[in-house]
């Protein structure tokens, strides 16, 4: 086998509805300083760290699964600035953009930004999507049990050192829809590409009701009473829906309402080696043995007996991948409880 047929991906992984999977998050914590209402359960559990998979196991599952079509990888959390060594792992995902990954980003919370903007950046990382919910320092403090300076600190920190930064608002009913102009204002005069999210049932202690839902039709009204709003169209595999305000794109992440479950590229593995063909897939699975046990790819040309069988596995999990959250929550209950900091967004 020569270096070129070794490029080519030996298969690309597809669910049964036909969408490829093209992006991974690789959730590297599920610890957080933070404790957002609409993301943690009041009394988290964390995971222990030694079950926690090594830097070493994530690189090798993440080349694994460039090699199979993957090319664009998410780091999450919890916060994945609180997972020593981050900074070295990004640095090393560069070696597999040779095999054909294009993009390497992460979502944080920017408490930690100041500290590592600079280092990200050197290390390689392309991308920064950062949550900030609301720009009043009490409520930030009510949403988040942290304060708001060294976020905006942060913010600015990875604005210096060059970085292309989203900002995701999570907007509930009664708390933080006040935020909507606001946040835009701020976003536009920054030139910030703000994204405005529907809170989806991820809280963990399950207090999500529809009736807390800002929904993006709730969004684009406000913004008209101050705005020209004007419709993008060609959404793609991207989760949110594109908007223009003064030739700045703003974005709506609805998946209540209209969610982009149709065309869905991605997958999940979280902090322990649990991968998830669906953010809100029902069951798990648990890939922590099949991924120590993988070694890289480097060491020889022929398909190993251990990633043939992990291929298996993997194939055979993400063809069942469901439609997606209404398809799943329109069927009983979900036996899952299911909270954002385990498995990163
Ligand atoms: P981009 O590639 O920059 O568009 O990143 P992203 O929006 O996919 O990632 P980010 O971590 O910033 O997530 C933004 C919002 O999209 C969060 O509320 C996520 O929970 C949500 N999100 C991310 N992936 C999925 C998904 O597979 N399904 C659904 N329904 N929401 C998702
Ligand atoms: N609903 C919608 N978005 C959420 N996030 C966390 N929890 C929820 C939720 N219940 C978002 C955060 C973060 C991203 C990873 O997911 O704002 O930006
Ligand atoms: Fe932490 Fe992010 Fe969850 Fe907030 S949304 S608690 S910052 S992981």
């Amino acid at each position: 086998m020569n270096s070129m047929t070794q490029l080519q991906p030996v298969t690309i992984f597809k669910d049964q509805f036909g969408r490829e999977k093209r992006k991974l998050r690789i959730s590297v914590t599920d610890r957080c300083n933070f404790k957002c209402v609409y993301c943690m359960p009041e009394h988290p559990e964390w995971m222990k760290k030694h079950n926690l998979l090594s830097f070493e196991s994530l690189y090798n599952f993440c080349e694994f699964m460039v090699l199979r079509g993957i090319d664009q990888i998410r780091i999450t959390g919890g916060e994945p600035l609180m997972r020593q060594g981050v900074v070295h792992f990004i640095q090393q995902l560069q070696q597999l953009r040779k095999l054909g990954l294009k993009r390497i980003s992460m979502t944080t919370n920017a408490h930690y930004l100041k500290q590592y903007a600079h280092a990200l950046k050197q290390a390689g990382l392309d991308g920064i999507n950062i949550s900030l919910d609301s720009l009043d320092e009490a409520q930030f403090f009510q949403l988040t049990q942290k304060q708001l300076q060294p976020v905006l600190d942060g913010i600015e920190a990875a604005q210096q050192a060059g970085f292309e930064i989203k900002i995701n608002s999570v907007l509930i009913k009664g708390l933080n829809e006040q935020q909507i102009i606001p946040l835009t204002k701020w976003a536009l005069q920054k030139g910030f590409e703000l994204r405005f999210i529907e809170f989806m049932p991820l809280d963990g202690d399950q207090n999500w009701s529809k009736a807390a839902v800002v929904t993006e039709q709730n969004i684009l009204d406000k913004l008209k009473t101050v705005f020209e709003v004007q419709t993008l169209h060609g959404q793609g595999a991207s989760p949110a829906r594109s908007y223009l305000i003064n030739g700045l794109p703003i974005g709506i992440i609805s998946t209540i309402s209209n969610s982009f479950c149709g065309s869905c590229d991605r997958l999940r593995l979280n902090a322990q080696g649990e991968f998830f063909n669906c953010l809100f897939a029902r069951k798990g699975l648990n890939l922590s043995h099949e991924i120590q046990q993988l070694k890289s790819s480097k060491t020889t040309e022929l398909m190993p007996h251990d990633a043939m069988a992990l291929q298996q596995k993997l194939g055979s999990y993400i063809w069942q991948k469901e439609q997606g959250f209404h398809a799943i929550t329109a069927q009983s209950s979900p036996s899952r409880k299911i909270s954002m900091h385990m498995i990163g967004g």
